[in-house]
């Protein structure tokens, strides 16, 4: 059984994961999407949403299953056997920091995590997830990078954070 693992902070997901959560598990009988709970960074979203949000978009993908972990990667995937990294790729300018993780990810697992590259599709290859918090931020329109569910969770946080603000 072929089986990867695709990680991220998916803060939020966008329309450009998606694509590639679709892509890898076409090509993969088992993909693990895998949310990093970063304790030193202070997300937008939980955790647990995170995971809701990432079940709901992956539902209708049988061989999708949805995780989180915290530390290395390399620890992570070899607690669930996986030795197969997934990553998109937008542009050029993600290629040096990509490589880098990629190659460390390797030597650090002794050759036990390899990662392989998927092209973001080119209607995609704009998006990321901090731009969209940073538009939503300013109430501006993300329903071309986020599905409309999100899109909802996103403007509900910022209000939530405004309201705590005005308190
Ligand atoms: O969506 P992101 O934030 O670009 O994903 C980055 C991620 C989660 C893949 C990366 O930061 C990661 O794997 N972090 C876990 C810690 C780790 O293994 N670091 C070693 C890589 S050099």
């Amino acid at each position: 059984m072929k089986r990867a693992v695709y990680p991220g902070s998916f803060d939020p997901v966008t329309y450009g994961h998606i694509d590639i959560i679709r892509r890898a598990a076409a090509m993969f009988d088992e993909v693990t999407i895998a949310i990093l709970d970063n304790r030193a960074k202070t997300p937008l979203f939980s955790v647990d949403e995170r995971v809701k949000m990432l079940r709901k978009v992956s539902e209708d993908i049988p061989n999708v299953r949805v995780d989180s972990f915290s530390g290395l990667l390399i620890d992570y995937a070899a607690t669930i056997d996986v030795h197969v990294a997934v990553r998109g790729l937008r542009a050029v300018t993600d290629f040096e920091y990509e490589l880098q993780i990629a190659q460390t990810n390797r030597l650090i697992s002794g050759g036990n995590l390899d990662t392989i590259f998927l092209t973001t599709s080119l209607e995609y290859a704009y998006l990321n997830s901090s731009a969209v918090r940073e538009i939503a931020s300013f109430g501006g329109d993300i329903s071309k990078c986020v599905p409309p569910f999100v899109e909802r969770m996103v403007h509900e946080k910022f209000q939530a954070v405004e309201a705590r603000e005005r308190k």
